[in-house]
């Protein structure tokens, strides 16, 4: 009888779904009454469950976001406890303990000058208000115009309108032209496609060179910031050559460009330290992040600044003109404040680094199968790059990427439970990045499953397959 209730329920909550939510970046008219919308009801640790009641593990941290898993009543009890409290107020004019507490607790984790933080919503609300603060600094400093932005082909920022204009998906920018004016994309870290990619020094200096040239071509006078991730997510987990933000640094200095580093995926322990700029030593003129700062059990996002990034907006009456109701909101402080402890209490950074060659060797070892091109990544973050033919790189039409990865891998996987991202983007990649809590037992069974359906993504895919 209960089982019955539990199949109606499920079955209505996808009617209201097909018929009432909007799916963020989804094909929603590839739904239908054959075809159910996936719902994910319940969570802990590593794993959630859908309403069928179904285990996945979760390979993918929700969006990168879940670093200490699901379910955690410490983190519930930080919010409730904080909505008592003080449900909500602004840093508008004001301020509230938890949002000062978090500040201080974020410049005392950022590295060098780090020591002002603008909070915000999200990540896309971080991106877009460093943007805004770049050009406002540059002003307030009586430095003319600059106000364009130099970022990386395939990178994605965020999707508000400053934010989409540093993004460098031309799909994803095209039908909402025009963009805020200013941008320029040089090459990305994609070391499996350039073709100095085997020798280090010489890619790194090819690629920096390419950044530097933009400033020159878009006139430095005009130029604002440059826009990197310590690792580019979109394009699948790109790794920096050695010596690359060193020389994006010093590039940056020569011409007085702001460099922003967007960790909004990067930070909190998921490439084993506190942030992405300090697992590749350099040191940005403003941090923005979010996700993982709360775990994802509320929402927030911040712009982490030099100390030289805020002085000219404390001097007379200045101020930087921007802000956001739900900014800095005191629930989602709380809970980033309970966040960071328990990630220092139970040693999460120190686990990360502990378990990441296991979870990369687990990785290369599917290197056997033809289908795996390349294998990259850093910590709990691995994109694994998928190819017709590992001897000569040749990637897939982009009529058998769609085959193989939203026909085959994506629901083979998520039928096989792991929730991971296939993405085509760039080149067809399968991305990995769990919660930072998983040990071996649940990296053992990504290498599993990963094994499987990507064996059985050759036999169908590969030439093998094209040939039969
Ligand atoms: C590097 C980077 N910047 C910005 C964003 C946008 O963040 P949000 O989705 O929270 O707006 C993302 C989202 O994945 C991201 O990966």
């Amino acid at each position: 009888m209960a089982k019955n209730k539990d199949k109606k329920y499920a079955k209505k909550l996808d009617e209201m779904a097909q018929r009432h939510l909007w799916m963020h970046f989804s094909r929603m008219g590839t739904y239908s009454k054959n075809k159910a919308i996936p719902i994910i009801a319940r969570g802990e640790g590593s794993y959630v469950w859908d309403i069928h009641g179904k285990q996945y593990l979760d390979g993918l941290s929700g969006l990168f976001t879940a670093q200490l898993g699901h379910g955690r009543a410490d983190l519930a009890d930080a919010a409730a406890a904080q909505a008592k409290t003080l449900e909500y107020w602004p840093i508008w004019t004001y301020a509230h303990p938890t949002a000062i507490e978090l500040a201080a607790k974020l410049a005392e984790l950022a590295p060098g000058n780090l020591n002002r933080v603008f909070f915000t919503s999200g990540g896309s609300e971080a991106v877009e208000s460093a943007l805004k603060l770049a050009r406002q600094y540059h002003r307030l400093r009586g430095d003319g115009q600059r106000y364009k932005v130099i970022a990386r082909k395939l990178s994605y920022h965020g999707t508000t309108m400053g934010a989409l204009t540093v993004t460098g998906l031309s799909a994803y920018k095209n039908i909402f032209e025009p963009l805020v004016p200013g941008s320029h994309h040089v090459g990305n870290t994609n070391r499996y496609r350039h073709p100095l990619g085997d020798d280090e020094k010489a890619f790194m200096l090819s690629i920096t060179d390419e950044i530097e040239e933009a400033i020159i071509w878009e006139g430095p006078e005009n130029v604002a910031a440059v826009f990197l991730e310590p690792v580019q997510n979109a394009g699948g987990c790109f790794t920096p050559p050695e010596g690359y933000f060193q020389r994006v640094r010093e590039i940056c200095d020569k011409y007085g460009v702001l460099f922003i580093s967007d960790e909004v995926i990067c930070a909190f322990g998921r490439l084993g330290t506190w942030f992405g700029a300090e697992r590749f030593d350099y040191l940005p003129d403003m941090i923005t992040c979010a996700k993982g700062i709360t775990s994802g059990y509320a929402p927030l996002g911040a712009v982490i600044c030099g100390d030289h990034i805020a002085e000219p907006f404390l001097e007379g009456n200045n101020s930087f003109l921007h802000g956001l109701t739900f900014a800095g909101h005191p629930v989602s402080c709380a809970v980033a404040l309970a966040n960071l402890a328990a990630m220092e209490n139970e040693d999460i950074l120190g686990h990360v680094q502990r378990n990441e060659a296991g979870f990369r060797e687990r990785l290369e070892s599917l290197r056997d199968i033809p289908i795996v091109g390349d294998v990259r990544g850093r910590g709990y973050f691995y994109g694994i790059e998928l190819v017709r033919d590992q001897q000569t790189k040749e990637t897939f039409t982009d009529a058998e990427a769609e085959d193989l990865l939203r026909g085959f891998l994506s629901p083979a996987l998520y039928d096989a439970g792991l929730i991971c991202r296939s993405d085509d983007r760039g080149d067809p990649v399968v991305q990995l990045a769990p919660p930072l809590i998983c040990g071996d037992k649940e990296l053992d069974f990504i290498e599993a499953t990963m094994r499987t359906v990507l064996t059985e993504a050759w036999r169908r895919f590969g030439l093998a397959g094209a040939a039969a």
